[in-house]
């Protein structure tokens, strides 16, 4: 674990004891390190209407993004689930399509850590190139 990396976990963990997780009790955040060194955290926001949650991972990159940085270098993710938690289906395409391959720290509030590259999380992911290789149907 890197110094970058510890503080990511750290800054992950604050932003998780903001959880709105009210139906699921589960809580997650997650801090992903912009280009500019900024640490932007996010925690999961959930809604009575379930499929409204918006989860940790989003929500830090959105901040991030919101506020002007299109780099990113490494994000965290803390659970307190026994074997470190891995970011959703819907965030890895969101991870991907914003970060690349960037390495991704999965921590447990028990103090176990794995880092995993997106690359290894999501292999073959959609991208924008498919978007520019339509072919017409006749
Ligand atoms: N959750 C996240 O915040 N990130 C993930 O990658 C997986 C799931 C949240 C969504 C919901 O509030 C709760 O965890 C249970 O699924």
């Amino acid at each position: 674990m890197t110094p970058r990396e510890t503080e990511l976990i750290e800054a992950a963990l604050q932003a998780r004891a903001r959880a709105r997780a009210p139906y699921s009790q589960f809580q997650v955040g997650a801090a992903v390190l912009a280009g500019s060194g900024r640490i932007y955290t996010g925690c999961n926001v959930e809604n009575a209407s379930y499929g409204l949650t918006v989860c940790a991972e989003r929500v830090a990159l959105f901040k991030a993004v919101s506020e002007g940085e299109s780099v990113f270098e490494a994000l965290a993710v803390v659970t307190d689930a026994a074997t470190p938690a891995t970011p959703c289906g819907a965030c890895r395409q969101v991870i991907w399509e914003l970060c690349g391959d960037i390495p991704v720290v999965l921590a447990s509030v028990a103090g176990r850590r794995e880092t995993v590259r997106m690359a290894e999380l999501l292999p073959r992911p959609f991208a924008s190139s498919f978007l520019g290789e339509r072919q017409r149907e006749k």
